[in-house]
């Protein structure tokens, strides 16, 4: 008997945790579907086995007709800007193009009757909490539009999927780095601001240095703290997810990091010995909403998904990342 087709939607999937899931639902021997308009994702870095269709993940009818095929059972939703300061100065393009267009998203989803779904987050959603670790239970309390935007669009799919039947899993992701182990994607946006991209970059002569923003913070070095967690077990999080759902487990949020953090001068560090050169810093000043630390509390994730991280190891993280960014030259 041929078994029925099941695919997967991954919106924004030629961005760079996107392309991380494309390639490992691959090499699961899932059918993938990658919607993305290329704005900042890039086709280059899909695997070949995934069907790619431009388009803009707010485009109803465009939705309507993917679905409609029959296949797709099951939606992993990347698709948002991520910039925090671009937030602050352009809001309306964060509602839109994270909370409009994920409503957009849900109401052809509840029309064509799928099932389940995967929402990137992050741990934006929480500002800067007076505790650490921070758990799911952490008050809510966002500190800029980006956060604001995906909180909204949590409550949304929550609401909506009890409504209209539908689970979904929120996985909101702590600092997420690093490249896939076997060098077929890595982060490649452009005018990135992500540290350990940004160090790739000054390590290998695209940028005369970088800036540490802060040294200042009450943290044992003075630099602000966060938990770094490698996009390959980032990944393995959201195939978890995804079998969880199929096995009916019920609509949950889940904090995506390894429970401990490092410094911007540990980080630092690590890439100077990793790329047997120092990179040139200067010390600037703060950068405005930087929280001092963000350590997740994964016990949730680690309890509910049985999710082991295979890669918890900052140079790893950071090597990985270098021989990417090496490779795009
Ligand atoms: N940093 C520098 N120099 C740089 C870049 C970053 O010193 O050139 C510092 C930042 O000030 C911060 C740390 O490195 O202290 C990490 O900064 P990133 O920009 O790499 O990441 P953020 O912690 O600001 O952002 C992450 C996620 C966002 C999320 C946010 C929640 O990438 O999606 O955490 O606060 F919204």
């Amino acid at each position: 008997m041929i078994p029925p087709v099941s695919a997967v939607l991954l919106t924004g999937g030629a961005g760079y945790i996107g392309a991380h899931a494309a390639w490992a639902l691959v090499d699961a021997g899932r059918e993938v579907v990658v919607l993305d308009d290329l704005s900042t994702g890039i086709r280059a870095n899909l695997p070949a086995e995934a069907e790619f269709v431009l388009g803009d993940v707010g485009d109803e009818v465009l939705l309507a007709g993917l679905f409609a095929r029959g296949s797709i059972t099951d939606i992993v939703h990347f698709a948002g800007s991520i910039v925090v300061p671009e937030s602050v100065t352009n809001p309306i393009e964060y509602y839109t193009n994270n909370t409009a267009k994920t409503l957009a998203l849900l109401r052809t989803i509840v029309k064509a009757g799928i099932p389940r779904l995967v929402f990137s987050s992050t741990a934006a959603v929480y500002g800067a909490p007076k505790t650490i670790p921070i758990t799911e239970d952490t008050p809510l309390a966002p500190t800029n539009p980006y956060g604001a935007s995906k909180i909204m669009s949590e409550r949304m799919i929550f609401d909506i999927g009890r409504a209209e039947g539908f689970s979904a899993v929120c996985l909101r992701y702590f600092n997420v780095a690093g490249a896939d182990p076997a060098g077929r994607t890595g982060q490649s946006t452009p005018r990135a601001t992500h540290l350990i991209k940004v160090a790739a970059e000054a390590a290998t002569g695209k940028r005369e240095g970088i800036s540490v923003f802060g040294t200042d913070y009450p943290t044992p070095d003075g630099t602000c703290v966060r938990d770094y967690i490698h996009v390959s077990d980032l990944v393995a999080a959201h195939l978890l997810a995804l079998d969880y759902l199929a096995q009916g487990g019920p609509s949950v949020a889940l904090n995506c990091g390894y429970g401990h953090g490092f410094s911007v001068t540990e980080v630092l560090d690590v890439m100077d010995r990793i790329a047997e050169q120092p990179i040139s810093r200067a010390i600037a000043g703060r950068r405005a909403g930087d929280p001092p630390a963000l350590v997740a509390d994964s016990t949730r994730l680690r309890a509910t998904f049985g999710w082991t991280p295979g890669h918890d190891d900052l140079a790893e993280i950071v090597s990985s990342a270098l021989a990417w960014e090496r490779k795009l030259g």
